[in-house]
Order: structure tokens, then C-alpha cells, then sequence
């Protein structure tokens, strides 16, 4: 079983020896390897069961370190990176040759980001290269933001997880990529888009030819085990009448059921940040269906409402 601890030192020694360790970082977990050590990455897809086609994004240590792993830097980038770094927005960049190709499966691009924790801070600062990691989750399942949420799920698999307590934004980053000339949203997150196009302008949609794609874009993804359903809940409730129904709202109470609010005074970087244990709890209960509100769709309530449409696309 993997140990769960504080010990940054411990972290940084079983990666350079080429380990997968579990890291904290604002949005969720990640899995952690050396981003230069195909080895080392080709653990995460395994400990992960994560199809090869999906690329890793490679956390850095400093705004500076983006020259390690991109090539070159498109108008805009530079300006993304002073407002919103570190922070959860990952950029979509041409690769640098010193990227494995294992890490960004086989594409001309890296996804780039410096995370905001103060412990994978200090363990990035620490190594002498930077960090691949995906969600530390099982593929397509909810990701995890708390040290135990990774133990429950991949804890016999890693030998280390370092623990920096709940995630403070709880949903994974924003990601933008620069492609044919224009910015474009691969995966609401983190960061709201409105925030985003206030820095460079106008962020198209994301383009279909850029395929294979984030995950983070099929069409079923973070999904737990039950169903769940979006939309109308007076309507879902009456529709699974006489079943245990677990409700996901924003701000509303549905007496009579087992209901979660994300947030009681409305404000959705709160509901953003309790999402996805809720979503975890729900389907470790007793209920058999989950049917959630949909959020307004703005600020972070993009992000929350993009997770609960691909839970719900799970079956
Ligand atoms: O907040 C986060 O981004 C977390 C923490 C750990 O940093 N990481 C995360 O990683 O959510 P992951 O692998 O679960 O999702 C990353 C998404 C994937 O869906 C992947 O396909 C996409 O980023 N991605 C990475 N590199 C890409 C690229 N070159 N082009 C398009 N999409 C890319
Ligand atoms: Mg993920």
C-alpha cells in the first residue's frame, strides 16, 4: 500500500529514481513522473489504465521552465502565463524535440501548466526536471481531490502519496490551445474563459481536426459508477420516483431526499470546489440514482456543468 505523507524530500528521491508519485495540486490530484523519462511516464498509463492516445500535461517550476518543453511561444502565451501562473491553466503549445513523444501521444503539441501548491511547488523547485501528470485517477473515472481519494483508488499501485490536504479549486485546469491562428478551449476548468478572453481576446471553440483530443473532451468522462442525470430535478424526482435518488444543487434544497448543496450562498468556485467528492460520495451510498441541477453557465459553473454532462454521457 502506498504511504501517505508530508515528506517533499521523499517524493522528489523516488522520482528521480524514476517512480510515479501521487501530488496535491490546487485543482486535483495529479500522478506524477519525470516528463523526460519515457520509463517513468509509461507508469502513469499503466498504473492508470490510460489509453496511449491520451497526452499528459507537463507541470513546470518556474514561468521560465515553459522553454524547456515548448518550442516556441505564440502571441498571447506569454501574457496567459503572467496573469494566470502559477494557476490552473494549462496551454497547448508547439513541443519542444526534448518532450517524449509518449507524453503528448505522438502530437506536434504540450500541454504546459505551473500549478499552485505550495508542496509540488517546492518539490518542482527541487528536481531537476519537470513533472507529466494526469488526474490520479482510474481512467474515465471522477478525479480525485484528497490524498485519501487517490489511496482508495490507485493506493496499492503507488508507492507514494504526497499529501497537501483538499484541493482548492477542485475541478481540473482550464486548458487553451494556439492552433491555425486563434486561442481555443479544449476543457473548461480552473479558470473562467471570460477571464481568459479578457488577457488575449475573443477563444474560439475547440476545432475537431486537433484530434485526438482531451479526454477531458469524449464525450463520457468523469463519471462515476451510477447514473447520473442533469437537467430539471422536480422533473428527474418524479421521473425516478420510488427510487434513491441523491441530488446534486447548487443552492436549492429538495426536502425529502438525500440532497448536496455545492453551495449555499451561490457562489460557484465553492460549488466547483466540493464537486467531485460529492460526486464520489454519491456513488460509494446507498442512493441508486444521481440527478444534478444544471449550473449557471458562467465563471467556474461552465467547468461544473462540463464534468456533469460527461458523467451523465457515461451511460
Ligand atoms: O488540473 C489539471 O489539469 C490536472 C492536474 C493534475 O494538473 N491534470 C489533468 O490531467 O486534469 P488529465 O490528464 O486528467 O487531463 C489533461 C487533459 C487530457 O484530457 C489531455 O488529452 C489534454 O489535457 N491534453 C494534454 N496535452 C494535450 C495536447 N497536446 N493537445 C490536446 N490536449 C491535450
Ligand atoms: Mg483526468
Amino acid at each position: 500500500m502506498a504511504t501517505i505523507g508530508n515528506n517533499v524530500q521523499r517524493a522528489a528521491e523516488l522520482l528521480r529514481n524514476g517512480e510515479a508519485v501521487a501530488i496535491p495540486t490546487e485543482t486535483v490530484y495529479g500522478l506524477a513522473a519525470n516528463a523526460f523519462d519515457e520509463a517513468a511516464v509509461l507508469k502513469i498509463f499503466s498504473i492508470k489504465q490510460r489509453p496511449s492516445f491520451d497526452p499528459l500535461i507537463v507541470h513546470v517550476a518556474r514561468k521560465e521552465d515553459v522553454r524547456r518543453v515548448v518550442r516556441e511561444l505564440p502571441p498571447g502565451a506569454e501574457a496567459l502565463m503572467e496573469a494566470f501562473w502559477p494557476g490552473p491553466l494549462t496551454l497547448v503549445l508547439p513541443k519542444h524535440a526534448a518532450v517524449p513523444d509518449l507524453v503528448t501521444s505522438g502530437l506536434d503539441t504540450v500541454g504546459v501548466r505551473m500549478p499552485d501548491h505550495p508542496l509540488t511547488r517546492q518539490l518542482l523547485e527541487d528536481l531537476e526536471f519537470p513533472l507529466a501528470a494526469p488526474s490520479a485517477n482510474p481512467f474515465g473515472y471522477v478525479s480525485p481531490t484528497t490524498a485519501q481519494h487517490v489511496a482508495d483508488q490507485l493506493g496499492d499501485k503507488v508507492p507514494y502519496i504526497l499529501d497537501g490536504g483538499a484541493c482548492s479549486v477542485g475541478v481540473e485546469s482550464t486548458i487553451v490551445g494556439w492552433d491555425s491562428g486563434h486561442w481555443h478551449l479544449y476543457r473548461p476548468g480552473g479558470i473562467a474563459l471570460e477571464a481568459i478572453e479578457a488577457v488575449i481576446g475573443r477563444v474560439e471553440p475547440a476545432v475537431k481536426h486537433v484530434l485526438p483530443v482531451a479526454p477531458g473532451m469524449l464525450a463520457s468522462h468523469y463519471a462515476p459508477k451510477k447514473p447520473v442525470h442533469v437537467g430539471d430535478v422536480p422533473a428527474l424526482l418524479r421521473r425516478f420516483a420510488g427510487r434513491a435518488v441523491g441530488v446534486i444543487s447548487f443552492r436549492t434544497e429538495y426536502p425529502g431526499h438525500r440532497c448536496e448543496v455545492l453551495s449555499e450562498s451561490g457562489d460557484l468556485a465553492e460549488a466547483a470546489r466540493h464537486l467531485f467528492a460529492v460526486l464520489r460520495d454519491m456513488d460509494t451510498s446507498d442512493c441508486a440514482v444521481i440527478v444534478a441541477e444544471e449550473f449557471p453557465n458562467e465563471g467556474l459553473g461552465r467547468a461544473i456543468n462540463d464534468r456533469l454532462r460527461r458523467a451523465a454521457a457515461a451511460r
